[in-house]
């Protein structure tokens, strides 16, 4: 059973996430018109920290066995922080802005000393490939971090960004590509393979994994194509090696079980669909020389939301969905687990889909794109799950705390 900071870390993660899915209606559906550059950052900061970042603490205590009223309380403070930064984002303030997201960075580099202490104490010729993935990824996240802080100092001084390197591009190709992949690849295989395993070609995967969004990074901030090369080589070899470690085994999942393992389960094809879209926009954005205004805007976002929502929202949901049954008591509205998972993957299969043929719905007027629509089915089955989630994480940390 999970400890109370584990239930903690995923109701503030699914608070936030609310505004996440609500801004993403907004955006979908066009009802209040185009939204502004801060509100596009408010959803999309909501979503990477509120909720995929919280979300992500949860797993690693959880996966570490942590315990104990300080951890708990650290989760706590970690909730309001990334609240606040999440708020100085909509304002549109750039001081404040800064000033809250390097109180976001301390508390990453916190759970990253927090994790990285874990695995030491376990002895990293020891640690399995699953905790290893989690802190070789949170390295990357505080790498990122920093780099995002510097962006904020930047705009709050008034300096104009360098374009060589690129701080923005580094920023978020370390995030999505080393980060994101890394954890994703950690919980998929804790919970499909179990933990403990440590194979050579485990090790390998996540040091090729890590390398590869180091040196896409760098690639991408630097324009340095062979760099970006050479990364996306490593994320292949990365991704060849999971699906051969277990591809299968997620592909065998019983998907007609309402349980949390089919939403981690379909978190590895997402994940093999992101890495491709990755490099198809890597591609794009070597044969326009580094110019993002010739990349498809419809490709981006669809890259975005096979990670954010097709690879991490559903690690997320299916750690929930364990975390909470193994705690016992009353399963909160039952019905609700198929319209979630069926609903989530149906709207995100279809929206990603619709980015790809017809384009981003930017230009368009209310319901009058094919997002509309799709993106609808994904975010309304999204706040089905918060709410239901929420529900179930209450009852569980009332009962650890009997
Ligand atoms: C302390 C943590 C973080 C800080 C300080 C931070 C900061 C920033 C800043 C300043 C920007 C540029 C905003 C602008 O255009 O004005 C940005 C953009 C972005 N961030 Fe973050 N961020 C953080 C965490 C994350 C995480 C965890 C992810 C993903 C998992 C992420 C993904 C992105 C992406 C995709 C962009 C958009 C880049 C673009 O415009 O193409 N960020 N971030
Ligand atoms: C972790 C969760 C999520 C993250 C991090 C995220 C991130 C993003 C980002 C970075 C963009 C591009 C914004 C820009 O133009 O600068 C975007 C656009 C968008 N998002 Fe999300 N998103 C998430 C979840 C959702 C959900 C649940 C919905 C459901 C309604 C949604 C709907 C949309 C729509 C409709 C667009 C515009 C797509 C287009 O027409 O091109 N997002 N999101």
């Amino acid at each position: 059973m999970a400890d109370r900071a584990v239930y903690r870390a995923f109701q503030f993660g699914l608070g936030i996430f609310g505004l996440t899915a609500l801004l993403g209606l907004a955006n979908a559906t066009r009802i209040f018109g185009a939204l502004s550059t801060d509100t596009l950052l408010t959803h999309l900061h909501s979503g990477t920290l509120g909720w995929i970042t919280m979300g992500v603490i949860g797993v690693t205590i959880w996966m570490f066995a942590g315990a104990g009223g300080t951890l708990s309380r650290n989760v706590l403070i970690t909730g309001v922080v990334t609240a606040l930064y999440v708020l100085a984002f909509w304002s549109g303030n750039f001081p404040a802005r800064a000033v809250t997201g390097t109180l976001e960075l301390l508390a990453i580099l916190y759970w990253w000393w927090w994790a990285g202490s874990q695995a030491m104490r376990e002895g990293f010729g020891h640690i399995d490939v699953p905790k290893l993935s989690v802190v070789l990824g949170l390295t990357i996240l505080t790498i990122g971090a920093i780099v995002g802080v510097t962006v904020q100092l930047f705009l709050a001084l008034g300096l104009t960004l360098p374009t060589s390197p690129d701080l923005i591009g580094t920023h978020a190709s370390a995030q999505v590509g080393g980060y994101l992949v890394l954890v994703s690849a950690g919980i998929a295989e804790w919970r499909l393979s179990g933990p403990g395993g440590r194979s050579m070609a485990g090790l390998a995967q996540a040091w090729i994994l890590f390398l590869g969004g180091l040196l896409l990074a760098m690639g991408v901030g630097m324009n340095i194509q062979p760099l970006e090369g050479i990364a996306t080589l490593f994320q292949v070899i990365g991704i060849v090696i999971i699906a051969a470690r277990f591809g299968m085994k997620a592909l065998r999942t019983p998907w007609g079980q309402a349980t949390g393992i089919r939403h981690i389960a379909i978190s590895v094809p997402f994940l093999v669909l992101g890495l491709i879209l990755e490099i198809t926009f890597l591609a794009q954005i070597i044969q326009a020389q580094g110019d993002f205004t010739k990349v498809s805007v419809g490709l981006n976002h669809a890259l975005d939301h096979s990670f954010f929502v097709g690879v991490m929202t559903n690690s997320l949901f299916g750690a929930i969905l364990l975390a909470t049954s193994s705690a016992g008591g009353a399963r909160v509205w039952p019905w609700a687990d198929d319209v979630i998972f069926w609903g989530l993957n149906l709207g995100a299969a279809s929206f990603i889909a619709v980015l790809l043929t017809v384009g981003s719905g930017y230009a368009a007027g209310p319901f009058q794109h094919p997002v509309a629509y799709t993106a609808s089915v994904m975010g309304l089955s999204a706040l089905l799950g918060i709410v239901t989630f929420s529900l179930r994480l209450g009852a569980a940390r009332r009962s650890t705390a009997v």
